[in-house]
């Protein structure tokens, strides 16, 4: 019996590709394990009136944990008319699979780790005092509460009733659109709770008290959104007593994207609600190569989910050469390793992309500042494929 079992979604388009990119390297590094398949993504909508098919559900509950590719969504009238024939007019409304999958599970905690590896041309460089450039190492890991605030999906149009009257229960509602009619106001509420914000608060401050980490920051609104950022900085303020070395930072979103791009290498461990946190979170994937090196794990009370932070990236799907970045994928079979306690191969896999990196012989096409289509290969980018291999060889070398 393998000493392991995931559940592997690879989902639609790109992730597909770079799915069996990752499970190369894990074989390579000795990984020991079953892989299930599970349905996932826009077929199963087609087909099934579900992109979350229940057995894919129940494979999760059995094995814990999941490595997942990425999913296509579309516009709900796009989806409603893709449906197959006879499944038609019946009520199926279409719904993202990885967010239902989170709320599913309660994926509460999302990890999204940021480091800087040396000789990736994609790198943030800045200019010094003396016209010199600099290339800071960034060596950031964002948490992000992964199931409440502005994505909880408590959202109204043209509210009425007992909602309109709960707003007009407010002074600032009353004062600022009490005179605008019903039918011109959308709401979205932003939904904090103790236990989600404690339960995020406190993986920051472990991850931080854990690898060496000399700050916790806090990137919300507190001064503004005084009722869930409030309660947040509050709750970090308190926890900070628990972890004397850890400083606790505070900043504001809006000014953390203005920082990150000047002095990147300050920061450590970034805690966030969920609309902040995948805002920073895209903002740091920027400064480390972006999209094909941003790497999450989505982790719930006894459920894992691993997944690149891109999407399926359709433009790219049907090519016979496969062109993508595979690195961002291999990386989230990473975070796997250390969840499941392989810290081992997850070290000989990150030194092998490392070494890869740094070599500088084989890059994909974002690498190469290319623009992506069929001819980058001819055009001296590495496929997929040939960066898996180079990956593997560096994994088996050692
Ligand atoms: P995307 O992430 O799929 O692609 C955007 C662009 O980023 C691509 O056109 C490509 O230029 C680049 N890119 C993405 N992954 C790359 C990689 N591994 N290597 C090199 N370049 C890469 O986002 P887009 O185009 O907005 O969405 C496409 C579909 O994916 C949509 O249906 C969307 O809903 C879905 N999506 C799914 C996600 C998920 O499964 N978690 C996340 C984001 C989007
Ligand atoms: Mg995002």
């Amino acid at each position: 019996m393998p000493k392991h079992t995931i559940v592997t979604m690879p989902g639609d388009g790109i992730g597909r590709v770079v799915m069996q990119e990752a499970i190369r390297v894990l074989d390579a590094a000795g990984f020991d394990a079953l892989y299930l398949e599970g349905d996932i993504g826009w077929d199963c909508w087609c087909r099934e009136g579900n992109a979350l098919p229940e057995r894919t559900i129940k494979l999760l509950e059995q094995y814990k944990v999941g490595l997942f590719g990425a999913i296509t969504s579309k516009p709900k009238e796009e989806a409603a008319a893709e449906l197959a024939p006879e499944l038609q007019g019946k009520g199926y409304v279409y719904a993202s699979p990885i967010v239902g999958m989170r709320q599913h599970f309660d994926l509460d905690i999302c990890i999204r780790p940021c480091h800087t590896y040396k000789g990736n041309p994609l790198n943030f460089i800045r200019r010094g005092a003396q016209g010199e450039i600099e290339e800071p190492e960034v060596d950031v890991v964002i948490f992000r509460q992964n199931t409440e605030g502005l994505y909880c999906g408590v959202e109204w149009s043209h509210p009425e009733g007992i909602v309109y009257d709960a707003l007009m229960s407010h002074k600032n509602f009353v004062k600022n659109f009490s005179r605008v009619p019903k039918e011109e106001i959308a709401v979205s509420t932003r939904i904090f709770t103790r236990r989600a914000t404690e339960r995020i608060l406190r993986a920051a401050f472990e991850h931080a008290a854990h690898n060496g980490y000399k700050s916790v920051t806090l990137c919300e609104k507190p001064n503004v959104i005084r009722e869930t950022s409030g309660m947040m900085y509050n709750m970090a303020k308190a926890m900070q007593k628990e972890y004397g070395a850890i400083e606790l930072w505070n900043t504001n979103i809006d000014a953390q994207m203005m920082w990150l791009t000047k002095n990147p290498e300050d920061y450590g461990v970034i805690v966030a609600g969920n609309m902040f946190g995948d805002i920073v979170s895209d903002g740091f994937a920027g400064l480390i190569g972006g999209l094909g090196f941003a790497c999450s794990a989505n982790l719930g009370s006894t459920i894992a989910v691993f997944e690149p932070t891109h999407g399926s990236a359709p433009k790219y799907a049907g090519y016979e050469v496969s062109i993508v970045n595979p690195i961002a994928m291999i990386e989230s079979a990473c975070m796997m390793l250390d969840h499941l306690k392989e810290e081992a191969l997850a070290v000989k896999i990150r030194k092998a992309i490392a070494e890869v990196i740094l070599e500088g012989k084989v890059r994909t096409y974002d690498m190469m500042k290319m623009k992506g289509d069929r001819d980058v290969v001819k055009n001296g980018a590495a496929s997929t494929r040939q960066m898996g291999d180079a990956i593997i060889a560096k994994v088996i070398s050692g």
